[in-house]
């Protein structure tokens, strides 16, 4: 339960130096901790100092000799009461907004199912585990995607899904028609996450490919990874290609739809089969309009 010093009367508050005779474990690994900032600094005021900062004034806890309702205790608190308090700092840097609809709160995930004030044996950001272990924990369907044939490296530890997902929440997406996809974080100028890495794929192009902006990269390629290559969708190019060049629509640049192939094509040419060959500008060229170079 929530012990704040309003609700039970105790509102002193006693600073930190008096935690260490009873809780000298924590006490001792403390100074390592960016929160041991406000403590060295000595400039905040004393609701923003040291222990007391998350736990409230205790001044109550110490005459009562302890125990755990005296106290602002964590384990004891709802995820959004946990939430509410990092809040209370963190807002500037994360945002509340985007916290609050993001799927792990409301799935009732909270600050400290990931972060670890006190036991974080990460180097960065008091995680409880290290990435991807730490996602893995709650997503382990996930470790065989990252598994297979073609992928990104993640289990190999040369990426993290924090490269490409935010935990905290993210703005409405500018690719895919704004619909708001899984936590994917975006990149540079408000551009699909994929576009920070292969920056070759940015843009923008005299001759733009428009699925790669529109529905963007996922509409071709796995995002984790793929039993085929490159990271696609389907096991053999052309099948891709024909979900849309197919003639079928009324959009495009011209308003009659994707244009189907022409006679050129003859597809029971292995030759043709495999569109990169030739189109080997698939997501976008400078020269030419058909992708050819
Ligand atoms: C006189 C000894 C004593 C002092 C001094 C003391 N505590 Fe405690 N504290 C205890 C005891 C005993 C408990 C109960 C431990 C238990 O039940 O496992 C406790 C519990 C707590 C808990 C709850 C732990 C939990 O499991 O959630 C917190 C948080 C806490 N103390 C913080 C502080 C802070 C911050 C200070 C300094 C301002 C402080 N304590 C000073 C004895 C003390
Ligand atoms: C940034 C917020 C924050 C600060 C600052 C902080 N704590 Fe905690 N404390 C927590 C959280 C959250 C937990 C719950 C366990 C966890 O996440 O590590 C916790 C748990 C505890 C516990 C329970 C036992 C344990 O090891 O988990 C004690 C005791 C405790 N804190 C004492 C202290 C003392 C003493 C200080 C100052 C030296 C302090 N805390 C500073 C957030 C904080
Ligand atoms: C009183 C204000 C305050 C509260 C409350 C607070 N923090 Fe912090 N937190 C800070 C400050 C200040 C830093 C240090 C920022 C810096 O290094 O510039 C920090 C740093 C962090 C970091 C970054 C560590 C790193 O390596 O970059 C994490 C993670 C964090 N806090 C999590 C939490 C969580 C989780 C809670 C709630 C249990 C919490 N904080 C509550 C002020 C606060
Ligand atoms: C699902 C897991 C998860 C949850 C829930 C979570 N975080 Fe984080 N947080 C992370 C990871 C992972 C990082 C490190 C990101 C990186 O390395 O780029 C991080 C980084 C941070 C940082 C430091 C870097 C920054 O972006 O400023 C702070 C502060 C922080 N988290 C606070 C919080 C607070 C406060 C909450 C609750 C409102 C929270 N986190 C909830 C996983 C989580
Ligand atoms: C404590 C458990 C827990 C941890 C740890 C955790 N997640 Fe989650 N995550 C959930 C829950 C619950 C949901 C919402 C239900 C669902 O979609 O599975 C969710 C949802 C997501 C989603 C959105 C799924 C969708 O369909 O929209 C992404 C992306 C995600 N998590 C990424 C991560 C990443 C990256 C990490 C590690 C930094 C992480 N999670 C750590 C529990 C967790
Ligand atoms: C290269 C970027 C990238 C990396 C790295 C990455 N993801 Fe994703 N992830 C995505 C994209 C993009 C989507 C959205 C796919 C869609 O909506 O079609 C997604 C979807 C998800 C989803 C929801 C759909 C599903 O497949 O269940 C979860 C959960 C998820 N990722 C978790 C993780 C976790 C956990 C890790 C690390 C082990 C991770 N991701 C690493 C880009 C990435
Ligand atoms: C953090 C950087 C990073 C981000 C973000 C990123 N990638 Fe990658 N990607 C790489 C690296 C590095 C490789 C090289 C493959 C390896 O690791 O062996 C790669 C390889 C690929 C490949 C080729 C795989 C192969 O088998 O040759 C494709 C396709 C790809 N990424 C697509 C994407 C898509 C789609 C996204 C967004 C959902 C994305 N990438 C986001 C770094 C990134
Ligand atoms: C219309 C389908 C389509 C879309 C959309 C698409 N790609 Fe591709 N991509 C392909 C195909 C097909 C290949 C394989 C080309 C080959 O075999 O030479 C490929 C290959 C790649 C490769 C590996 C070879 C290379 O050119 O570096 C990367 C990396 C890549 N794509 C990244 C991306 C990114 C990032 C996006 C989003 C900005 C994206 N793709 C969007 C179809 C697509
Ligand atoms: C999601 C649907 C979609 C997929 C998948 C797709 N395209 Fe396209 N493609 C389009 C649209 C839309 C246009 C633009 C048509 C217009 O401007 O009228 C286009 C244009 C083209 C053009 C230029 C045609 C012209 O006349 O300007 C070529 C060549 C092309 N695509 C080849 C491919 C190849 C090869 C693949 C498979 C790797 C592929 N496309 C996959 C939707 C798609
Ligand atoms: C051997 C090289 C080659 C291969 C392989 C190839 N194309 Fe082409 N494609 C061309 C050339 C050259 C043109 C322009 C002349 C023409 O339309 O025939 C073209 C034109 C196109 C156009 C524009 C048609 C129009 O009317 O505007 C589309 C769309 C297209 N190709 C898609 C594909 C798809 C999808 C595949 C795979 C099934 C593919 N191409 C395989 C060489 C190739």
């Amino acid at each position: 339960m929530i012990a704040s010093g309003a609700e039970t009367g105790k509102a002193g508050y006693v600073g930190s130096t008096v935690c260490r005779a009873c809780h000298s474990d924590v006490w001792s690994r403390f100074y390592k901790n960016p929160h041991f900032k406000s403590i060295a600094s000595g400039k905040e005021d004393p609701a923003n100092t040291g222990c007391e900062s998350c736990h409230g004034p205790a001044e109550g806890h110490l005459k009562a000799h302890g125990g755990k309702a005296s106290i602002i205790s964590f384990p004891a608190l709802s995820p959004k009461e946990v939430g509410a308090a990092c809040l209370r700092c963190h807002s500037e840097t994360l945002s509340r907004a985007n916290i609050h609809a993001s799927p792990h709160t409301l799935n009732g995930v909270s600050c400290t199912q990931c972060h670890s004030v006190h036991g974080s044996t990460t180097p960065k950001a008091l995680l409880t585990k290290r990435e991807p272990d730490l996602c893995y924990g709650c997503h382990s369907n996930l470790r065989a995607e990252f598994s297979m044939p073609s992928k990104h490296r993640v289990n190999e530890g040369f990426m993290a899904c924090s490269d490409c997902h935010n935990p905290h929440g993210t703005f409405a997406p500018t690719w895919r028609m704004g619909r708001r996809p899984s936590l994917v974080d975006q990149a540079l100028a408000n551009e699909e996450t994929c576009i920070g890495c292969h920056t070759d794929k940015r843009g923008p192009f005299a001759f733009e490919h428009p699925p790669v902006r529109v529905e963007g990269c996922e509409m071709c390629h796995m995002p984790h990874g793929s039993t085929n290559s490159r990271l696609l969708r389907r096991p053999v190019v052309f099948t891709l290609c024909l979900e849309c060049h197919n003639g079928a629509g009324t959009f495009g640049r011209t308003g009659t739809g994707v244009p189907a192939l022409s006679q050129a094509h003859n597809m029971a040419n292995p030759r043709y089969q495999n569109c990169t060959n030739c189109h080997v500008r698939i997501h976008g060229s400078n020269s030419s309009p058909l992708f050819l170079r």
